[in-house]
């Protein structure tokens, strides 16, 4: 089959070429936006009068037959057809006859395409903002539940501070609020127009790029052709807000590991979102966690790989660029679907608050809440913090708690301590006191909840 392009040729490309430089494999999932690309393109054609109003007509009956056709499955593309912007062209024609010539009036496929992936990269963005919302939403469903529950909390996975399990809640919440920001952002610097770039420079005939991108729902029109068909740095911004997200699901996924293992009993994650082992009968793994955190390299890697495509090419479009799309639907495909598996997995994951409330005894969770009794009494903060390190120290010999200490004991170490001076150091009332605004009270949590709620009902989509 003669391609679209094949005026100036003699010789039919080579069949190893044909298929080194087709597209249409990948890029025929962006047909829908390929083909209401095209609509907007001839109806602004035959407003302007470049083709008539008739003609426009004609070309835009047959844009949709296709379209029934593809979505049907009675069009199957095939290697002759190159790409998805050829692929649906070429049938127009052989749909309508001549006048299907016309649609590729002031365009051209460099433009073409990026009107195809700002369009479809748009439409995915809303879906994983939706995603993202809904995770929000376990997350402040959850948090709500456990804002009383206590549990441990680590620095350098080491015991540190009691905190609540709705405190963590919250803390991945704000991860997963600056994921939808960012996202936003990006969203809105790419919502404009690269259609009639056309190949780098414009075009002589009397176009309006304005009527096309109302008709496409993009805020306006590119501002400088060549720009347009030569940057992909929206699909960078969008595969580094992936990236980011991705790491931040990583990291509970990683909790969600450790919290299942027979060491922690922190959590029991549903059988629906486990798998069990092919030989070890008593086996129940955390297989989606660790999936979630595997499934980051992909998406990395997508982020290099546009990133080193990129580098180093020269003005204007250059045939490297068709290498944009895989990695961008593989991180599409891959952050979608692990926001939905983590926020049901999440939805269906109960915490054994009996089982971590035995881990309190270990660490001297409430060492800093003793020493900031002392401050509050007066003693210099430094100095409060080495007696409690030697009240540790003690404790450690002795092999007990802070509470076992005796009077003499106390006296021994500092003489302004007393068994009185030590305060209520419960885990409770610990977890309690911590009111400073973003602290882990569970009145100070449920603050932080309202005002999440309040921002998540405010998301506009
Ligand atoms: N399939 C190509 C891509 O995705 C479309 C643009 C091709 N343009 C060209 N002049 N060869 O980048």
């Amino acid at each position: 089959m003669a391609s679209l392009w094949g005026g100036r040729f003699e010789k039919e490309m080579d069949s190893l070429v044909k298929d080194f430089n087709a597209s249409i494999f990948f890029d025929q999932r962006m047909f829908e936006e390929d083909i209401d690309g095209s609509v907007a393109h001839v109806t602004m054609l035959g407003k302007q009068g470049i083709v008539t109003e008739e003609e426009a007509d004609q070309i835009i009956k047959g844009l949709e037959k296709i379209r029934e056709k593809i979505r049907s499955g009675e069009i199957v593309f095939t290697v002759d057809d190159e790409d998805i912007h050829m692929g649906i062209e070429s049938r127009l024609i052989e749909e309508i006859g001549d006048v299907g010539k016309k649609l590729h009036t002031a365009r051209s496929r460099n433009d073409q395409c990026q009107v195809d992936a700002r369009l479809y990269l748009k439409k995915e963005i809303r879906n994983i903002l939706n995603r993202l919302i809904y995770l929000e939403e376990v997350i402040l469903d959850k948090a709500e539940k456990y804002a009383d529950s206590l549990t441990v909390g680590f620095t350098h996975i080491q015991h540190a501070q009691p905190i609540t399990i709705g405190f963590v809640f919250m803390a991945y919440f704000q991860m997963f609020k600056r994921d939808i920001q960012r996202l936003q952002d990006t969203y809105d610097r790419m919502n404009l127009n690269p259609l009639g770039a056309c190949a780098l420079a414009g075009t002589t005939l009397n176009t309006d790029r304005h009527l096309t991108s109302e008709l496409l729902g993009f805020a306006g029109p590119t501002e400088n052709a060549m720009d347009s068909v030569s940057d992909r740095d929206y699909s960078l911004e969008f595969l580094s807000d992936a990236s980011i997200s991705m790491m931040h699901l990583s990291r509970w996924a990683e909790e969600f590991v450790w919290w299942n293992s027979s060491e922690f009993s922190y959590i029991a994650i549903d059988d629906s979102y486990c798998t069990g082992s092919s030989i070890m009968p008593q086996k129940k793994n955390p297989d989606m966690a660790e999936l979630l955190r595997g499934k980051v390299g992909r998406v990395y890697g997508d982020l290099m790989q546009l990133l080193t495509v990129m580098k180093g090419t020269p003005l204007a479009y250059n045939k490297d660029f068709q290498e944009d799309k895989e990695s961008l639907f593989d991180a599409i495909d891959t952050w979608k679907a692990s926001i939905q598996i983590f926020a049901n997995m999440l939805e269906k994951t109960e915490f054994r608050v009996d089982e971590i409330q035995k881990q309190f005894a270990k660490g001297f969770l409430n060492a800093t809440d003793i020493a900031e009794h002392f401050a509050k009494q007066g003693i210099p903060f430094r100095e409060a913090h080495s007696i409690v390190g030697r009240m540790v120290k003690k404790c450690e010999i002795n092999g007990c708690d802070f509470e076992d200490l005796t009077e003499e004991e106390l006296q021994e170490i500092d003489s302004r301590v007393t068994k009185d001076s030590l305060g209520d150091i419960s885990m409770k009332a610990c977890v309690d006191a911590r009111m400073s605004f973003g602290g882990t009270a569970p009145a100070e949590v449920r603050r932080q909840i309202k005002v999440g709620r309040e921002w998540l009902e405010s998301v506009d989509l």
